[in-house]
């Protein structure tokens, strides 16, 4: 495994970080009875040497990395968990972030949080958050129960990273989560200049997602762009729209070119991969060690999806 420091938190993290969220949440999503399975998932991403593990209040995988690290020398993981936002017309919105960090903890089996964010805050929210929340963040930091503070953004309905633009304006967080990939690499114009210079730990999502993974809906989605007129009909073939990356690199599937364009991005810290499948995931922490894409395939999909910051690639 590599690892990099986070950004001004000065934490050692693993370039290849565990999602314990997204479609598959480990397997849990899928399987039934698959507590179990999803314990033992966690536990080879620690094998494997990943020391990240992201999860969130409202994912349900709380407690499972909790019996995944239950044992393990507390300074062994970085764990990164997420407040669903008290929404504004609440009496007390400060005291659901007390209430739901004293829960986190609970389910995680630890006193602290490494990194605490809000999670999917949507533009309009900003604000409030802003206003209302950080305090409570910033109380429960100096009581020692929060390392660090973080907001991610709901990528599904703000694919051009309004609200996260908007949380860089002023130096109030840690860390944040974003949505790139190489279908939406906005976040690089946006995003990662102003988190590197305010030295802001940027941890990567929707590097993969469905699009990349399932070979049918990167079909449709590239159909529907086509038909739009947002890229041309001459420019892929829309039976097989990322083929070149196949033919013309040494990626040997497109989930490894999709998680090698991520890790090299300057200004990404950790790429996160979520999965319930073992296999994928000895794969994915793989790909995320290796080289670059060349550059000539980088200058291709520049030039298909430079562009774009309306796909979420789901
Ligand atoms: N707003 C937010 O805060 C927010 C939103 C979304 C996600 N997140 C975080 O970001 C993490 C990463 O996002 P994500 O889980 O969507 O991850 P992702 O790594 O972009 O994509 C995961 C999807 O790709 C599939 N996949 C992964 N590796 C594969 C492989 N080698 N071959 C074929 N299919 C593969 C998975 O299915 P299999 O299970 O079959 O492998 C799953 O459907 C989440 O887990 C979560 O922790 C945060």
């Amino acid at each position: 495994m590599e690892y990099t420091t986070l950004g001004k938190t000065g934490l050692k993290v693993s370039v290849a970080g565990l999602g314990c969220g997204g479609p598959s949440r480990l397997g849990m999503r899928s399987q039934t009875g698959a507590e179990e399975h999803a314990v033992r998932m966690v536990k080879q991403a620690l094998d494997l040497g990943v020391n990240f593990l992201d999860t969130a209040q409202n994912y349900e995988t709380e407690e499972i990395v909790g019996k995944a690290i239950a044992g393990l020398p507390r300074d062994r993981v970085v764990i990164s968990t997420k407040k669903t936002l008290p929404t504004p017309d609440q009496t007390n919105p400060e005291a659901e972030i007390v209430t739901g960090l004293e829960q986190s903890l609970k389910l995680l089996g630890t006193d602290y949080i490494d990194v605490y964010h809000l999670h999917g805050v949507e533009p309009k929210h900003y604000q409030f958050a802003q206003d209302r929340l950080i305090v409570p963040m910033r109380r429960l930091k100096e009581q020692g129960k929060i390392r660090f503070i973080g907001v991610t953004e709901g990528f599904v309905f703000d694919t051009a990273h309004t609200m996260l633009a908007d949380s860089l304006k002023k130096n109030l967080w840690d860390v944040v989560m974003v949505g790139f990939s190489l279908l939406n690499p906005s976040a690089r114009k946006s995003i990662f200049p102003l988190a590197m210079q305010r030295g802001v730990g940027v941890l990567d999502m929707f590097a993969v997602r469905r699009a990349l993974s399932q070979p049918k809906r990167l079909q449709e989605m590239c159909a529907e762009l086509i038909e739009k007129g947002v890229i041309g009909k001459d420019e892929l073939d829309v039976n097989d729209p990322l083929g070149f990356l196949l033919k013309e690199t040494d990626a040997v599937t497109l989930p490894e070119a999709a998680y090698r364009f991520c890790r090299h991005e300057r200004g990404v810290d950790v790429v996160l991969t979520g999965t319930g499948n073992p296999d994928h995931l000895k794969e994915n922490v793989r790909s995320i060690l290796k080289p670059p894409l060349p550059k000539a395939a980088l200058q291709k999909l520049e030039s298909l999806f430079g562009g774009m910051d309306s796909l979420t690639g789901s």
